[in-house]
């Protein structure tokens, strides 16, 4: 084959090409088809009412065994394993070992929430309302939770690394840093301690706790967001929101724990 018969095939095949997108039914890489096609995984995964107390039980255990984020996403997905079977006897759960300490003791978003709303994204139809909901309920709530503390106090936990009701704090945030800090300011334990690791053992089974709670209200037709920022950083947002003209703040987690207020006199 001379130089320019092979430049001829060349640009044949490239026109061939172009005659090929021109015509829509048979552009195959197109939007949505390129993405996913209808021999993909089925989503949200199948369903069915759960009861949070199993679910909470077996977190807290886990958590012992790979931590926070591991600890809630395990304890869902292996349930419902043994109840529904597949697809949840393809996911292998240890992909979320990774949340533990706020993705790998960086103290980022605390890690019994990042396995919860992986649990949450996976089977839930409003994944986004719960999801969001999860994170305002977290930093606006004492945890560990009275359910989770006096479930150890019952010793309905098989493995308690620290006795007794564990004290309770509240966050402002989701992000793991400031939440045990919080934490270890109000008690003076140490983060290396079994009393914190105990307290976010049971935070673990809280959270999950929490999203079956939230997932069983929307099985049944019931599901209403009830947390959601609080007012002062609503306030903020109005001004520096997505929804605003300056548009340059993507945050919904408390300013002023960071910025006090920078507007005041
Ligand atoms: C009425 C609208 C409005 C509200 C409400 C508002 N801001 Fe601002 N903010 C502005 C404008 C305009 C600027 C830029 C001009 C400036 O620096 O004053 C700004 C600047 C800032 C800056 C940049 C730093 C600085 O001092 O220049 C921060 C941080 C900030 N705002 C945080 C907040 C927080 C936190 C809240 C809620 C407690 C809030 N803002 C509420 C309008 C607002
Ligand atoms: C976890 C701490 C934290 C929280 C919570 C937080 N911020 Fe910030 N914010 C920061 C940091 C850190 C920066 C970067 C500051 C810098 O580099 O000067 C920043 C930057 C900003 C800036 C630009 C600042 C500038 O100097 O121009 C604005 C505006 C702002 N934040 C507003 C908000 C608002 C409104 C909220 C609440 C919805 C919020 N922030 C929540 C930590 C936080």
């Amino acid at each position: 084959m001379d130089k320019d018969l092979s430049r001829r095939n060349f640009l044949g095949s490239v026109a061939g090409l172009a005659g090929v997108a021109a015509l829509p039914s048979l552009n195959l890489f197109s939007g949505h088809e390129r993405l996913l096609s209808a021999d993909d995984p089925a989503w949200p995964a199948p369903y069915t009412p759960l009861d949070p107390i199993e679910v909470m039980k077996l977190a807290h255990d886990t958590f012992w065994n790979g931590g926070c984020g591991y600890g809630s996403f395990h304890a869902f997905v292996k349930i419902l394993r043994d109840q529904i079977g597949a697809p949840y006897t393809y996911i292998p759960t240890q992909m979320l070992k990774f949340g533990k300490g706020g993705v790998l003791e960086t103290g980022t978003l605390c890690g019994a929430l990042t396995g919860t709303l992986a649990a949450v994204n996976l089977v839930s139809q409003k994944w986004d309302k719960i999801c969001n909901e999860l994170i305002h309920w977290y930093s606006q709530t004492y945890l560990p939770t009275d359910l989770s503390n006096q479930m150890a106090v019952n010793h309905e936990f098989d493995v308690i690394k620290h006795e007794g009701p564990i004290e309770q704090s509240l966050s402002h945030s989701p992000l793991c840093h400031v939440s045990i800090a919080r934490w270890c300011t109000l008690t003076g334990a140490t983060v290396i301690s079994n009393h914190r690791k105990e307290r976010c053992g049971r935070i673990t089974a809280d959270c999950i706790g929490k999203a079956v709670e939230l997932l069983n209200q929307e099985y049944a037709g019931q599901y209403a967001q009830a947390f959601h920022a609080d007012e002062e950083t609503e306030k903020c947002l109005s001004c520096h929101g997505p929804k605003s003209e300056m548009a340059n703040v993507q945050s919904e987690m408390s300013c002023g724990q960071c910025h006090g207020n920078p507007h005041a006199e």
